[in-house]
Formats: C-alpha cells, sequence, structure tokens
C-alpha cells in the first residue's frame, strides 16, 4: 500500500525526532548550548518583563500626576472665568468659548473637556451636557461621577477614550471636579487625557527588549557553543585516539598544543598510549621468543625423535622373543612414542600458525565429498569405539571455496573427538548449503559438555577431565588447531554440549573467499522437541542412511576397548 500524505509527514517527524534525540545523547556540545539557551532565555524574559512593569507604571505614574495638577489650573481657570457671568444668556456664550479653551490644541488632541450637570443639581438645566470637540460624554463612568459628587474634590479614573461615530478607543485618564455655574447649580468638569503616546512609548520598549533579549540568548548559545568547543574537542579526539589505539594503531597520539589543563591531559594521554604500546611490544616479544622457543624445541626434538623411533620399532617387532615384562615395555614404549610424535606434529602446526603468513590452498570441493572420505578412514576407529557413524548428506551440492586438506583435518578431529566421547553410540555426521555458507556439524549422544565448556573446549590444551593422565587420550591441540583452520577460511567452529545429552560441533565456511558469514544453513543445538537418545538406551531416531554410507551399527555388545594408538588429527 503507498503511504498517504498523512503517513509521511509523521514518518519524517519521527526521524527528526530520533535524530534529534540520538544528538542530544551524544553531543555534550549540543546539551551545553541548548541548556545555556534555555537558562539564559528564562533570564532574559523574567528580567525583562520586570522592566517592561517597572516602565510601563513610571510613565503612567508620571503622567496621571501631570494630569491632575492640569486639571487642577484649568478648573481654577475655569471657575474664575465662570464666576465673572451674570444670566442664562452670557452664560451659555462664556461655557461655549470655555470647553475649547480648555481643550489642548496640538493635533493629537491628548486633553479633552467634558461639562456634566451635578448628579445632585435639581435647578432648572439651562446649560446642557457637553465635551470638547467629538469627545463621547459616556467616555465619563459613572461611579467616577458618584465619587466626585460624594467628595467634591478631584477625583481621577483610568478610562476609555472614545470619539462619537467611532468605535475605536484608546486608553485615558479623566480627573474631574465640581465647578459651580451661576443660575445653573452644581456641574463636574472633567479632563480627559489620552495615553497614545505612553503606550506608543512602551510598545517601542517592548520591541527593544524583546529584541535586545533575543539578540543576547542567540549571544549566549554562540559564547558557549565557542566554549564547550575549546572543551569538547580535545575529549573527542581523546576519544578517537582511544579507539584506534584499541583497533591497533598504537602509534596514533594526540595533539598537545600550550600549557593549560586540555594540553596536559592530551600529555598525560599520550604517555599512557605509550607506555602502552611498551608494554605491548615487550609483550609481543616475549610471546615471539616463547613461539620460536617452542619452534625450536619442536624442530630439535625431532631428529632425536626420529633416531628413538627406530630403535624402538626395532625392539617391538622382536618383543615376542622377550619376557613379559620387558615385552608389555616394549609395547608400552612404541604407544607413548605414537603420542609424542603426534604432540610434536601438533606443537609444529601451532607454531606455524602462531608465526603468521600460513596460505590457504583454495579449491572449489564438496563438503559431502570431504565428510564421506573423513567417514570412511575412520571405520576402524568407529568399529573399535561401537558407535555407528550415521552420514546425512545435504541433497543440493555444498561447493565452497576451501583448502580441502585443512578441512578434512578440522573434521577428523570432529569426528575422532565424538568416538572417543560418544560412550558408543551413534554419530551423526552432517553436511548443509544455503545461500553463502556451507556447513558441516557431528553431532553424538555421549558425554556432552558441562555449562561453559563449549566455549573451553577451544583452549590450547584444555581437556575436559583433567583427572585423566596425560598418558592417554589427545593432547588437547585439536580443537585449537581446527579453530585457527576454520578462521582462516573467514569461518566458524562452533560447539553446543549438555551433559548427558551428547554434543555438536559445527564448521560452517563461506562459499566465496572473503564473504562475511550471517548464518549456518545446519543448526548447532539439538530442537527441544526432538527426541534423544537415551545414553546406553535403545534408539528412539535413527537418521535415514546415506546410501554410499559404508558403515552399519554392530551387533549389541560389550563396549570394545579404546584404540591405543590415537588417531591424529592432521
Ligand atoms: N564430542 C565431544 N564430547 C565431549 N567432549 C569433547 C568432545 N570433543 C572434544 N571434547 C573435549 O574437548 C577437549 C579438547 O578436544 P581436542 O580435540 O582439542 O583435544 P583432544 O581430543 O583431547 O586431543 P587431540 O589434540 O588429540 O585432538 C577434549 O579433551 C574433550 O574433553
Ligand atoms: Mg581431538
Amino acid at each position: 500500500m503507498r503511504p498517504t500524505g498523512g503517513d509521511v509527514v509523521p514518518a519524517a517527524c519521527r526521524r527528526a525526532v530520533d535524530w534529534l534525540r540520538l544528538r542530544w545523547r551524544r553531543s555534550l556540545q549540543l546539551r551545553v548550548v541548548a541548556t545555556t539557551m534555555l537558562l539564559g532565555l528564562a533570564v532574559v524574559a523574567v528580567v525583562g518583563a520586570l522592566l517592561l512593569d517597572r516602565i510601563q507604571n513610571g510613565l503612567v505614574e508620571e503622567r496621571l500626576n501631570a494630569a491632575r495638577g492640569e486639571a487642577l489650573s484649568g478648573r481654577a481657570d475655569a471657575q474664575s472665568r465662570l464666576d465673572t457671568v451674570s444670566g442664562t444668556a452670557g452664560l451659555n456664550l462664556v461655557v461655549n468659548d470655555l470647553l475649547p479653551s480648555l481643550a489642548s490644541t496640538d493635533p493629537d488632541r491628548t486633553r479633552d473637556v467634558v461639562l456634566l450637570r451635578g448628579l445632585d443639581n435639581d435647578r432648572p438645566a439651562v446649560v446642557p451636557n457637553l465635551s470638547s470637540r467629538d469627545l463621547a460624554l459616556s467616555v465619563i463612568p459613572l461611579d467616577l461621577r458618584r465619587r466626585v459628587a460624594a467628595t467634591g474634590r478631584q477625583e481621577a479614573q483610568f478610562v476609555k477614550v472614545r470619539r462619537t461615530g467611532s468605535e475605536r478607543s484608546v486608553p485615558g485618564i479623566a480627573v474631574g471636579s465640581r465647578v459651580s455655574l451661576p443660575v445653573a447649580g452644581d456641574y463636574e468638569l472633567y479632563f480627559v487625557f489620552t495615553l497614545e503616546r505612553e503606550q506608543e512609548t512602551i510598545a517601542l520598549v517592548r520591541r527593544t527588549l524583546v529584541g535586545g533579549g533575543v539578540a543576547l540568548v542567540l549571544l549566549l548559545g554562540a559564547i558557549s557553543w565557542v566554549v564547550t568547543r575549546q572543551v569538547v574537542s580535545p575529549v573527542r579526539q581523546a576519544a578517537l585516539v582511544a579507539q584506534r589505539l584499541s583497533s591497533g594503531r598504537l602509534h596514533d597520539r594526540m595533539i598537545a598544543r600550550g600549557e593549560d589543563d586540555l594540553a596536559r591531559l592530551a600529555a598525560s594521554f599520550n604517555t599512557m598510549a605509550q607506555n602502552l604500546q611498551r608494554q605491548i611490544g615487550q609483550l609481543e616479544n616475549l610471546s615471539r621468543v616463547q613461539q620460536r622457543f617452542v619452534s625450536d624445541v619442536s624442530h630439535e626434538l625431532r631428529t632425536p625423535l626420529t633416531t628413538i623411533r627406530m630403535a624402538a620399532d626395532l625392539i617391538y617387532e622382536v618383543r615376542s622373543g622377550f619376557d613379559p615384562p620387558t615385552a608389555r615395555s616394549a609395547e608400552l614404549l612404541e604407544t607413548q612414542l605414537d603420542r609424542f610424535e603426534a604432540l610434536l606434529d601438533d606443537l609444529l602446526e601451532i607454531s606455524r600458525i602462531d608465526a603468521g603468513g600460513e596460505l590457504l590452498e583454495l579449491e572449489p570441493a564438496d563438503l559431502r565429498d570431504v565428510a564421506a572420505r573423513v567417514v570412511e578412514a575412520t571405520v576402524p576407529l568407529s568399529a573399535a569405539s561401537g558407535s555407528v557413524l550415521e552420514l546425512v548428506p545435504s541433497s543440493t551440492p555444498c561447493v565452497a571455496e576451501m583448502d580441502v586438506r585443512r578441512v578434512e583435518r578440522v573434521l577428523r578431529n570432529l569426528v575422532v573427538n565424538a568416538l572417543e566421547h560418544g560412550n558408543g553410540l551413534p554419530i551423526e555426521i552432517r553436511t548443509g548449503a544455503g545461500h553463502d555458507a556451507v556447513a558441516v556439524s557431528v553431532r553424538d549422544h555421549g558425554v556432552g559438555l558441562k555449562p561453559g565448556e563449549s566455549a573451553l573446549v577451544f583452549n590450547r590444551f584444555w581437556r575436559g577431565d583433567p583427572s585423566r593422565a596425560r598418558t592417554l587420550g589427545g593432547t588437547g591441540l585439536g580443537l585449537a588447531i581446527a579453530t585457527e583452520d576454520a578462521r582462516l577460511h573467514g569461518g566458524w567452529l562452533q560447539a553446543w554440549g549438555e551433559p548427558g545429552r551428547g554434543s555438536c560441533f559445527r564448521l560452517t565456511l563461506p562459499s566465496r573467499p572473503g564473504h562475511e558469514l550471517e548464518a549456518s544453513p545446519l543448526p548447532l543445538a539439538p530442537r527441544t522437541d526432538e527426541a534423544e537418545l537415551t545414553v546406553g538406551g535403545p534408539y528412539l531416531r535413527l537418521p535415514p542412511r546415506a546410501p554410499s554410507s559404508p558403515l552399519t551399527r554392530p551387533e549389541p555388545g560389550p563396549m570394545p576397548p579404546r584404540p591405543s594408538r590415537p588417531v591424529r588429527s592432521g
């Protein structure tokens, strides 16, 4: 289904939010800059609001005082002019003149005058309610009029100033007091001042404060960005150099400039890296010396061993002429010489691998053929151990580029191990092919592996039962060599095992050299619902026998003895 516009926008928003979250978590600089700007914004907003309030109050108060003063003198002037009048006609003339003269003449018309008949005046109305210019009479609120009538003193109040015929109103101040008109009685004289100029001034101050505040916050952000950059850059550089050091680039160092704290940090970091490099170098040298020693000793032992071998073979051949204890000694000598030779071969192989530069002789081969050859070669051993070797070949070709000699060695060791630890129960050798990988697994139903042992088995000289005499069994180098062989191929060698349920060892190789393995075509651990062979018990499951399998399960009987001569892994 094609995404609709509504789906695309939230997806883009989600991506942007995820990106921001990631940046926020990873960038110390971003966090410092954002926090500084937010705190700066809060401070600027509070200070700006306080400042604006003070300025506003000051301006209005000043205007109110000025208005009261102007109203006072205006009222005195009006009263004195009204006192001179006698008669109704003259009164109307003076009143008509009075209002325009008391109102301001400036074009902004900041002062207007209203004359209203007193609330308690019950004389005949000879003078109507009047206002200068077109000021609406309703501008004067009733409660102000009541206060003026009640106190008889000057009273002031904030009002909305409106002209007749206009809906627009502006804030203003009305200051009123009583005047006494001859014949007409008590009237109220109001001076109305508009606050438009003050309003404009306050708007200007507000704009200035907002603009200044935004500029200040941006400036704060820029400053914190520059400052944190100075601190964060060396830290980032240290992290990068540490990463490179851990990836093996031991010569990388930080740039240490100046004498400040950051320069000292860089210098200490470099000293640490130098010490580490020296120690790693020493360890490498030591390891090289040890490898060389093992290699030299193994080589040196070869010549005397060959001589001893020839002599021992001679004695072994004629042992029938010896008395029984001497004949037994000749047999023991022969067995232990086999083990000695095998150990020497393994040591030389390990030394060669450690020295590096091992080259693979790659050729395309089918893992099914390799497995069949190994199984065939192990027939004598399987007969001796009592285990049936079941070859379950893949129905599809398992062709990969491999060093056949090494893969055969790995597989032989796995099969021999399975025979040694399989308790005489069947052993399945499966092959499988995937998209980019081929695999072979060897599954036995013997002693199995204890928790944690599936990793330990690949260690050099590790053997499951340390109490087992060193004069028996293998040397514990077979799986270590097999791991190196798998690694040289860019493959995996993995183990699974549980006590009493047996083990499974799986070798996975990439079909093409250099291809990164992602999965194996064969399972390692058995499925939980898979029926198991119980140790020593009857078969619960038997895999289909491969037509090519040369082996049959031997008649049930007592467990035959282990082979006296160990089978080498290579
Ligand atoms: N199929 C298995 N079941 C149980 N334990 C195993 C199995 N395969 C290996 N192990 C354990 O892992 C150990 C190491 O195996 P490895 O093949 O490296 O050495 P080895 O067989 O003892 O000697 P060699 O060097 O002759 O192969 C074995 O001694 C054994 O304890
Ligand atoms: Mg082995």
